[in-house]
């Protein structure tokens, strides 16, 4: 039998400091997330300054609990992984340091792991079956792509986003209707009690065979709705507002979706990021998946978003694969999607 790889892997990119213990890439040990949200919250939104200082002041703690609820030392610890980009610099820059130190100090190689493929990774450890190829997609605060994942570490990216982000336009519409940050969540809830059908915002369209997506013109569309309704001093139903806003942006998500895989050839489609968790994707996806013969994953809620463990995931498949970084590793606030 072969030896047992736990990754020690430490993520700090945005307002999370997390560190995890991963057994062969698809085990979790533990999984610590230290959340910054309630002091981002007074602001409205992540600021970068503030959450670099959270991450200082934390993360040898989380990596301690991190080690303990696993019940490991360091000596039982193969590598030390870490979220090197895309994120906020300064965020970043913690949990980069703090690895290289700790791989030094351990003499343990140092693993690099890009934000969003360890996004994808999460369902290597909720789905213990799914293997390379499927079609993923990515939706989280800065995120939003269609990727074809080939085989481990291989990812074409099909479909990207030319403006918002789609987790950034419901942080956005949330706060227009005055429901606060992070907005996904609140406008998922109170979608439920509201009509998709009731106002008809508008879906990007591009006129070439693109699969990309754009954001801002929904976003404008609702903002021009909620003016127009103040000026004319009618009432809003913020619940009709937030469940046909979440229409037109699930609708296009799951459109381009079930093109890539017709494209592809691909029968399995893996959904990642914080957007992930949304209610109204899930079921929608789900749903034309099924008339399509396509297998539909998600990774549960506290995998969805930002955490350690899903970093771990992913740097065990670049560990076997050999790819380590020397411990001069900085951050890349901007690392693309598969580069090295
Ligand atoms: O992946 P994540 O934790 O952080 C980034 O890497 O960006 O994603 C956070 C984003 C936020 O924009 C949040 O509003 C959104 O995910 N989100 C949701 C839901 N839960 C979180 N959006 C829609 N519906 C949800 N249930
Ligand atoms: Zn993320």
């Amino acid at each position: 039998m072969e030896k047992d790889i736990n990754i020690l892997a430490i993520e700090s990119s945005c307002d999370e400091t997390s560190a995890a213990v991963v057994k062969n890439g698809r085990e979790v040990l533990s999984n610590i997330i230290a959340s910054q949200i309630d002091i981002h919250t007074k602001f409205g939104g992540v600021v970068p300054e503030v959450a670099s200082r959270k991450h200082i002041e934390v993360v040898s703690n989380v990596v301690q609990e991190a080690l303990d609820e696993a019940n490991v030392t360091l000596e039982n610890i193969d590598a030390v992984a870490v979220t090197y980009g895309p994120g906020l610099v300064g965020a970043l820059l913690v949990g980069v340091q703090y690895a290289k130190a700790l791989a030094y100090a351990i003499d343990k190689p140092l693993i690099p792991v890009n934000h969003i493929e360890g996004h994808i990774s999460a369902n290597f450890i909720e789905h213990k079956d799914l293997q390379p190829p499927f079609v993923c997609l990515v939706v989280s605060g800065g995120h939003t792509f269609i990727v074809h994942m080939k085989d481990y570490g291989q990812f074409e990216v099909i479909g990207q986003t030319r403006d918002d982000a789609a987790g950034e336009a419901y942080d956005k519409i949330a706060r227009a209707i005055g429901l606060g940050y992070p907005g996904g969540p609140k406008i998922d809830k109170l979608s439920k009690e509201g009509n998709p059908e009731a106002i008809k915002f508008p879906r990007a369209n591009f006129h070439d065979d693109s699969l990309d997506f754009s954001f801002s013109g929904v976003k404008s569309a609702v903002l021009n709705y909620l003016n127009k309704m103040e000026m004319t001093k009618q009432e809003v139903n913020k619940a009709d507002v937030a469940a046909s806003f979440q229409k037109a942006v699930v609708d296009v998500l799951v459109d381009n979706v079930m093109k890539t895989c017709k494209r592809k050839g691909v029968d399995k489609v893996a959904i990642a990021g914080g957007v992930a968790s949304n209610s109204a994707l899930r079921a929608h996806m789900i749903e034309e998946g099924e008339k399509e013969g396509i297998r539909v994953l998600f990774p549960s809620p506290i995998l969805c978003t930002d955490n350690a463990a899903m970093i771990g995931s992913a740097a065990y498949f670049e560990f076997l694969r050999g790819r380590t970084a020397p411990l001069n590793l900085n951050a890349i606030p901007n690392l693309k999607l598969g580069e090295r």
